[in-house]
């Protein structure tokens, strides 16, 4: 089977899912690549998309070892038809427990044929100059395995006629899966002398938990600590400072310092 185009669908509030996802269709080579960002609040409600016999590439970030429940959520309103799927999650340098394979069965339960899988690694959210965990991943070498990865599926899937002589894809993971952990109601805080009320913060939140009113206020309770707002805001205005979270950060560079490398199931 060929594909001339592929469909990249991913949540991805910091951008590292993005990125890889970019990486491995530049080695699949295919003449057009059409984005699906499930990462903004309103792909909360989109309609059910149907994706038909288009090579598609599903890529998710790795919250406590599953797929973040916003965007197993968001994925569940596409459908799959006669589409091969690839199957990506994105993980800090920790671990990634049950995550591909939890996205492998959200992508078959829409109906895709998993094909590919690829646990590939991003730059830790929580990591920050004083606590670096897996900084600048993915980076020059991630990238070049993403582009053998694509070069591999081009060639998996050249060698059938097909997606019914597809055999089915095993991936690392255990049932039942990792429990999600509870949402903890902490989110980062806004610096009122460094903030210039540019409402980047707010433009890119994932669950809408940020508004400008008078100042910047955060609904902790709708957070889920990805650190978007944190990553880019242009005046440093706004930090990540909840002792849980910069425990959290410590733990993780002291002790998940070692480089992981991308792990491939074909
Ligand atoms: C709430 C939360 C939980 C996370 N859990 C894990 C984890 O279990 N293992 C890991 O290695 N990284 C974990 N990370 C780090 C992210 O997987 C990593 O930063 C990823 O690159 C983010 O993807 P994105 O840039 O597409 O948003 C976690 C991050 C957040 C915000």
């Amino acid at each position: 089977m060929e594909f001339s185009t592929a469909k990249l669908v991913y949540f991805s509030p910091t951008r590292t899912t993005k990125r890889v996802l970019e990486g491995i269709v530049r080695g699949i080579q295919v003449n057009a690549v059409e984005h699906l960002d499930l990462t903004p609040p309103k792909a909360r409600t989109r309609p059910v998309e149907e994706i038909r016999g288009q090579l598609t590439l599903i890529g998710a970030p790795v919250y406590g070892g599953r797929i973040p429940p916003d965007a197993a959520q968001r994925l569940r309103g596409l459908k799959g038809r006669d589409a091969p799927a690839v199957v990506v999650v994105v993980y800090g340098n920790r671990a990634y427990e049950d995550a591909l394979l939890e996205l492998r069965d959200l992508a078959g339960e829409a109906g895709f044929v998993p094909v590919a899988g690829g646990a590939f690694l991003g730059e830790h959210s929580f990591s920050n100059d004083v606590t670096p965990i897996a900084e600048g991943r993915p980076d020059e070498n991630d990238l070049r395995a993403a582009a053998d990865f694509g070069r591999a599926i081009r060639e998996k899937l050249r060698g059938i006629r097909s997606l019914d002589e597809m055999p089915p894809l095993h991936v690392p993971g255990n049932y039942p899966y990792q429990e999600i952990g509870r949402s903890q109601g902490i989110s980062p805080v806004t610096r009122n002398d460094l903030c210039t009320r540019c409402e980047t913060c707010v433009s890119v939140c994932p669950t809408a938990a940020i508004a400008l009113r008078d100042t910047v206020v955060t609904d902790a309770s709708a957070c889920i600590l990805c650190c978007a707002c944190v990553k880019n805001c242009p005046t440093g205005a706004r930090a990540m400072e909840h002792p849980r979270v910069l425990r959290s950060a410590r733990w993780l560079s002291a002790n998940c310092s070692e480089r992981k490398e991308p792990e491939l199931h074909l």
